[in-house]
C-alpha cells in the first residue's frame, strides 16, 4: 500500500510527460515530412530548367532495344542547322546513308537518309505500325543540291508563274520560297528529314494535320528523336510556312528538350 502510495503521487506527472509527448509527435511529425516534398520540388525545378531528357525508361509497344543507340545518340551532336540564312555547300552530301525503308510499296526512287536518322526512322514506324497506323509511308528523304535545284526552278516556279500570270518572276520566286528551299538551303540535302505521307492523301499537303497519325507524331515523334521542324505557330522564325509532314532527326535529348518546351530548332540553338 505504501508503494501504491508513492506512484499515486507521481500518476499526475506521468500524464502531463505523455501529454506533452503526443502533443510533441503531433506537431512536429508533419513539419519533418514536408522536408523531402520542398527537395523534391527543387529537384523537378532543376530538371524542367535544364529541359533534361526525362530519366525513365520509355514504354514501347514494341521490343525497341536494338535500336536504342539510334534513337538516342549523344545530345548535340545531330543539330545541324540548315535554312535560309544558314546554307549548304553545293558540293555538300551526307557521308554515311542508307536506302530508307518504309516508302510506298512500288516506290521506284531510291529514298537516302543519313544511317542514324533511318535507323531511328525504322523504330518509329514499328512504333507507329503497332500503335494501328499502317498506311503511312515516307515521300521524300535525302535531296542533293541539284535535285532542290529542279524542284524549285523546273517545278515549283513554273507551276507559280502558270498559276499567276500578273507575278514578274521575282514575286513568284518569293510564293515559291514559302514552301520550298532555294537550292543549298533545304534541309533535305543533309539526309537527316523525312516528308511522310498517308494514302488517303493524293498530294502532300496541310490535310497531312488531319490524318490521326499527326496527332500521335505530336506526342511520341521526339521519343525516336525526331521534331516537327515547321510548326504552325512558328512560320516567322523558320520562314516556311506549316509543314505537319516534315519531321528532322536531332536524337532524343534534343528532340525532348525542343519538343517540351514548344520551341522550332532555331529557337533551341540561339537559346542554347
Ligand atoms: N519544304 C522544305 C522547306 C524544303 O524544301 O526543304
Ligand atoms: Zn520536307
Amino acid at each position: 500500500m505504501e508503494i501504491f502510495k508513492k506512484y499515486k503521487l507521481l500518476l499526475p506527472l506521468l500524464i502531463c510527460l505523455a501529454i506533452t509527448l503526443v502533443l510533441g509527435v503531433i506537431l512536429l511529425l508533419p513539419m519533418s515530412e514536408a522536408d523531402p516534398g520542398e527537395g523534391r520540388e527543387t529537384d523537378t525545378q532543376t530538371e524542367s530548367e535544364t529541359e533534361e531528357c526525362p530519366d525513365m525508361t520509355l514504354e514501347f509497344a514494341t521490343d525497341l532495344s536494338a535500336y536504342e543507340d539510334y534513337m538516342n545518340p549523344e545530345a548535340g551532336s545531330f543539330l545541324l542547322l540548315v535554312n535560309k540564312t544558314h546554307p549548304l555547300a553545293s558540293t555538300y552530301e551526307p557521308t554515311d546513308t542508307v536506302k530508307v525503308k518504309d516508302v510506298r510499296q512500288n516506290e521506284t526512287r531510291n529514298l537516302l537518309l543519313d544511317r542514324t536518322a533511318e535507323m531511328a526512322l525504322e523504330a518509329m514506324f514499328i512504333e507507329m505500325r503497332a500503335a494501328g497506323f499502317k498506311n503511312v509511308f515516307v515521300t521524300s528523304a535525302h535531296r542533293s543540291y541539284e535535285y532542290q535545284y529542279r524542284l524549285f526552278f523546273e517545278t515549283y516556279l513554273p507551276q507559280e508563274m502558270a498559276a499567276n500570270p500578273f507575278l514578274s518572276r521575282e514575286e513568284a520566286i518569293e510564293k515559291v520560297l514559302r514552301y520550298s528551299a532555294y537550292p543549298g538551303t533545304s534541309e533535305h540535302q543533309t539526309g537527316l528529314c523525312v516528308d511522310l505521307m498517308t494514302h488517303n492523301m493524293s498530294d502532300l499537303d496541310e490535310s497531312f494535320a488531319d490524318e490521326p497519325v499527326y496527332a500521335w507524331l505530336l506526342e511520341n515523334a521526339w521519343k525516336f528523336g525526331f521534331i516537327l521542324r515547321f510548326p504552325e505557330d512558328k512560320t516567322e522564325i523558320t520562314g516556311y510556312d506549316f509543314e505537319p509532314w516534315h519531321y528532322r532527326f536531332v536524337g532524343r535529348a534534343d528532340a525532348y528538350a525542343i519538343a517540351s518546351r514548344g520551341l522550332c530548332l532555331e529557337e533551341y540553338l540561339a537559346d542554347k
